[in-house]
């Protein structure tokens, strides 16, 4: 144990092949960290960060004067409620069949080029990020606030040697990951849970290599109404009727995975909800291109199977959007009104 009294296991091999990386969540100078000792130091205001686990914990609070800060309390309600937490008999032949099933993560993982680098922000339990990390030839940095959740990802990736996924504490808004380091960065149902998303993603943006791919999944301001109607109907019956939920019919969910989709859905301190257009705007204002949507933007393409999703695709109208979003409300707001968007940051 460290005089802080987290245990300091070895630190994955990813990291320390990577740590040229790093840079430190206040100062911003580079980090260093050493195999032997496993800590991790900065080497501008020199202060120590601690490892649990072989977890760098690199969580920095905001410390903004001009907004309410909900990082606090949307950690503590995942470190309550890891999301979205693992299945009893999980294992990476189980995270290929549940990406089969939907699509996003087979897509993914079939069209990320060999050798590309990937920082998951806000990684929740890491089923995404252990999952593209089966593949070789990938670095794949998970992060996220909540250590409950990166704890049970590790686990996974211990248990089952997934040797080249690395997994960390970060707070978004307080980088710790030198501009311009990645080909990918994904984030997948998190911007929406924070102060600022704007803000979030002008900073996931500054880690991405011009010419990278970024990825934001967000709850949709039309096809969450479903879900806003149901969370309606809940308080209103004292939980009965959790029937109403989609996802509690679902047959094979460990008690853990039904309780945290409940939770996440239900009973989250703090949400907001995103157009098309908005992302839009935030790419243009960032100088990100749109390449790609799910679903589609633009009502004259459907989106396949054999999807390349790195292709670019049309933008769409106003009234595409309108349209787009209006059919994700009735046909039941699944996967809790979640859309994605995929832009290519400008060279
Ligand atoms: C709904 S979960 C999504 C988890 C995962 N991306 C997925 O799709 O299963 C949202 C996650 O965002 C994380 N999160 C919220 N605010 C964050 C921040 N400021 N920095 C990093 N992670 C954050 C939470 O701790 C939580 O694990």
């Amino acid at each position: 144990m460290s005089p802080a009294g987290h245990s300091t296991a070895m630190l994955p091999v990813s990291l320390l092949e990577n740590s040229s990386l790093l840079i430190c969540p206040v100062c911003a100078a580079s980090l260093s960290i050493s195999e032997d000792h496993p800590a991790v130091e900065c080497t501008g205001c020199r202060r120590t960060f601690p490892v649990d686990n072989g977890i760098p914990l690199l969580f920095w609070p905001s410390n903004w004067t001009d907004k309410v800060d909900v990082t606090e309390l949307v950690k503590s309600f995942y470190e309550q409620t890891p999301f979205p937490n693992y299945d009893d008999l999980d294992s990476p032949e189980s995270l290929r069949l549940k990406a089969e099933q939907g699509m996003f993560a087979r897509l993914l993982t079939e069209q990320i080029p060999f050798g590309s680098r990937i920082l998951e922000g806000g990684c929740g339990t890491g089923q995404l990020s252990n999952f593209l990390g089966l593949t070789w030839g990938r670095s794949v940095f998970a992060t996220d606030i909540c250590l409950n959740s990166l704890q049970l990802g590790h686990a996974f990736r211990e248990r089952f040697q997934i040797e080249n996924v690395t997994f960390m504490q970060m707070n978004l808004f307080r980088p710790i990951f030198k501009p311009d380091s990645f080909d990918f960065v994904i984030s997948n149902g998190v911007l929406h849970h924070t102060s600022d998303p704007f803000l979030g993603f002008q900073t996931l943006v500054r880690c991405l290599k011009p010419g990278g791919y970024v990825l934001i999944g967000l709850y949709n301001s039309y096809g969450r109404l479903t879900t806003d109607f149901r969370r309606v109907i809940f308080r209103l019956t004292g939980d009965r009727l959790t029937v109403l939920d989609p996802r509690h019919r679902v047959r094979g969910l460990s008690d853990l995975r039904r309780h945290a989709w409940f939770q996440d859905q239900y009973k989250h301190p703090h949400e907001s909800k995103h157009t098309i257009d908005e992302v839009l705007s935030w790419f243009d204002r960032v100088g990100v291109e749109f390449i790609n949507s799910i679903p589609k933007a633009s009502v004259s393409q459907a989106f396949s199977s054999g999807e390349r999703l790195f292709d670019p695709n049309l933008r769409g109208s106003a009234l595409d959007h309108l349209l787009v979003q209006t059919r994700m409300l009735l046909s039941g707001g699944r996967e809790g009104g979640l859309f994605v968007m995929i832009g290519r940051k400008k060279g």
